[in-house]
């Protein structure tokens, strides 16, 4: 089973940013305790600051992969391109978010990625990616 996490803008700075929000841990330390945890699945983490390059990413295991897990960090709330990126893939996608965007500023509270995600889980820390494997394996 392979399944990809992926992370957009910014969520390279956990452990580092706003630490009442986002917590203590860089995500490196966390995805290591996750491929231990879930050492039977083809586990793959990719990050990036560029909305293209999420793009690309999707595109690329889009066809071949089991399930993507997506926290598109404010991408979620603007991008249109990863909506329709979204729709034209055939694995299915987890929106998630550390936070709870919803209890968050009223901009957080629009997302494009949502009306063709599998679901949604926000708000419950980094054990959000842990619900969504959970899920998808
Ligand atoms: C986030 C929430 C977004 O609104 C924000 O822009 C992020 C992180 C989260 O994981 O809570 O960068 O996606």
């Amino acid at each position: 089973m392979k399944i990809l996490i992926l992370n957009g803008p910014n969520l390279n700075l956990l452990g580092k940013r706003e630490h009442a929000i986002y917590g203590n841990l860089t995500f490196e330390q966390f995805f290591d305790s996750l491929k231990k945890k879930y050492a039977d699945v083809e586990l793959s983490y990719f990050q990036s600051n560029i909305e293209g390059e999420i793009i690309n990413k999707l595109h690329e295991v889009g066809f071949s992969f089991d399930g993507i897990i997506l926290n598109a960090g404010a991408y979620t709330h603007t991008s249109i391109a990863i909506g329709d990126a979204i729709k034209g893939i055939e694995t299915p996608v987890i929106e998630v978010h550390i936070s709870n965007v919803y209890a968050r500023e009223e901009f957080r509270h629009v997302s494009y990625i949502a009306p063709n995600a599998k679901g949604i889980i926000a708000g419950f820390g980094l054990q959000i990616y842990e619900v969504a494997l959970d899920d998808v394996t």
